[in-house]
């Protein structure tokens, strides 16, 4: 391998990086960062690693969920809670209903920096910065909040070491039990027959853990019915921050991202020959990419070569976000090309980004119809090619949110504005993350049918 070190980066082109204007502030916080203990530990990331593996093998499948960008403001318990019950719930969904283990990655502790297509807004004839995550600037529209604060950084890094240090304790401690299956229930719709239908499912579960307790088989011999691995995961877009929390682990001598467990790269700063790909390929972490449609064949080939030289199962995962319309026509010949050159991957769906669209009323939005569509056809592709469909990356939150239109309750473009929160992208809610559990539940039985 070429020369690597966690600052190699620094010689080649870079896109979405913030201007500070204060340099030597900046290097003053990364220096703090780099003597900050790490978020997580190499082991960790490893045994996440290890689970990897068997989804890239079929054994299993990927849920990765949460904000799509978290928020300084809305840093407290409750969501964090809500948010974990809302991925625990649709996991369940999908091991029960899809007879499958759920490898469980959360889009939490450190989703704090966004790319944007412009780099400004402008509102009201106003054109100042662009709003680029809370580890950046301020959501605020006004000129001083825009700009750039390297304080920001060590502020991103206290929020999400509180933040893994309760979701470690929920995963742990008792929030995860599967005898807890009943509180998971997120719906806030009162009279939601999914609801009802979940109910019936965690009755289900609770009668196998019944019977299982009468023949011996409790929390005792078998720990995980008590607790679960919850994972993390954010865009290493901010790569100062991300090369401050890279170490060496004393045990293998190789160097692991440690500002969470799984880290991938944008579909903005992909760029063979930028700094991204660069800092990517020397960590060891397991990563992936986001995958739009503009993607070539070819392009696939060389990037999964830059990122993934020794082909080894659970270290890329190719976060496919291209739009409900457009997947059909663009993702099956990226398959093949995969097959083909015998490539090991994980093929996960992002039903989000190719999805957006401004609402009649003004406001950002996903329709619930356009999200499944393209789910449904990332596996119906799959199965095509014989491919394994491995995973899904969603946009979601356990807040009673009105963000993305359509689902059972039908949301309309008039109701978005009852609750919408998001600082960046619309999010599905807890009732719209139950409805795609259930049926995403059903496409992966039937898909894991020939496995
Ligand atoms: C995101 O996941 O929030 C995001 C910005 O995605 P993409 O890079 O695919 O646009
Ligand atoms: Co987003």
């Amino acid at each position: 391998m070429k020369l690597w070190n966690p600052d190699s980066w620094r010689s080649l082109p870079i896109v979405q990086q913030p201007e500070y204007p204060d340099q030597q502030a900046l290097k003053q916080v990364e220096k703090q960062l780099n003597d900050a203990p790490p978020l997580v530990f190499a082991e960790e990331t490893r045994s996440l690693y290890k689970q990897l593996a068997d989804v890239c093998e079929g054994k299993s499948f990927l849920l990765q969920g949460g904000d799509c960008a978290e928020s300084f403001t809305d840093f407290n318990a409750a969501n964090i809670r809500d948010t974990f019950k809302t991925l625990l719930q649709m996991a369940v969904v999908l091991t029960y209903g899809g007879k499958c283990p759920v490898v469980k990655i959360a889009r939490m502790a450190g989703q704090y920096a966004k790319p944007r297509s412009s780099d400004f807004e402008t509102i009201e004839g106003i054109s100042l910065p662009s709003y680029r995550g809370d580890i950046i600037n301020n959501f605020e529209f006004t000129e001083q909040s825009r700009v750039p604060d390297p304080a920001r950084l060590m502020t991103a890094y206290h929020h999400s070491a509180a933040t893994l240090n309760l979701l470690r304790a929920f995963a742990q401690g008792g929030l995860a039990d599967l005898h807890q299956v009943n509180r998971w229930n997120m719906s806030f719709v009162a009279a939601n027959p999914l609801k009802e239908k979940y109910q019936q499912l965690a009755d289900r579960i609770q009668d196998a853990l019944e019977f299982m307790e009468v023949c011996g088989i409790n929390a005792a011999v078998a720990p995980s019915l008590r607790e679960t691995d919850l994972y993390t995961s954010h865009e290493a877009l901010l790569l100062g921050y991300e090369e401050a929390l890279t170490r060496r682990d004393h045990l293998s001598g190789d160097w692991y991202d440690c500002s969470a467990h799984f880290v991938w790269i944008g579909e903005r700063t992909r760029q063979l020959d930028h700094a991204h790909i660069e800092f990517f390929r020397g960590i060891k972490n397991p990563i992936g990419v986001k995958v739009g449609p503009g993607m070539k064949p070819d392009e696939l080939i060389e990037l999964i070569d830059a990122l993934n030289p020794d082909n080894i199962p659970g270290r890329l995962t190719l976060i496919t976000r291209m739009g409900a319309d457009i997947l059909p026509e663009k993702l099956p010949a990226l398959v093949r090309k995969v097959q083909e050159e015998g490539r090991k991957v994980i093929w996960s769906s992002d039903p989000m980004h190719g999805n957006t669209e401004k609402a009649s009323t003004g406001y950002k939005t996903r329709s619930f119809n356009n999200i499944l569509r393209e789910i449904s056809q990332f596996f119906a592709v799959h199965k095509a090619e014989g491919s394994y469909p491995g995973g899904v990356h969603l946009e979601m939150t356990g807040q009673h949110v009105t963000e993305c239109t359509g689902g059972a309750y039908g949301l309309s473009d008039e109701d978005l504005a009852q609750r919408y929160r998001t600082q960046c992208d619309p999010r599905l809610n807890a009732d719209q993350v139950l409805e795609l559990g259930f049926l995403v539940a059903d496409l992966l039985k039937d898909a894991r049918k020939k496995v």
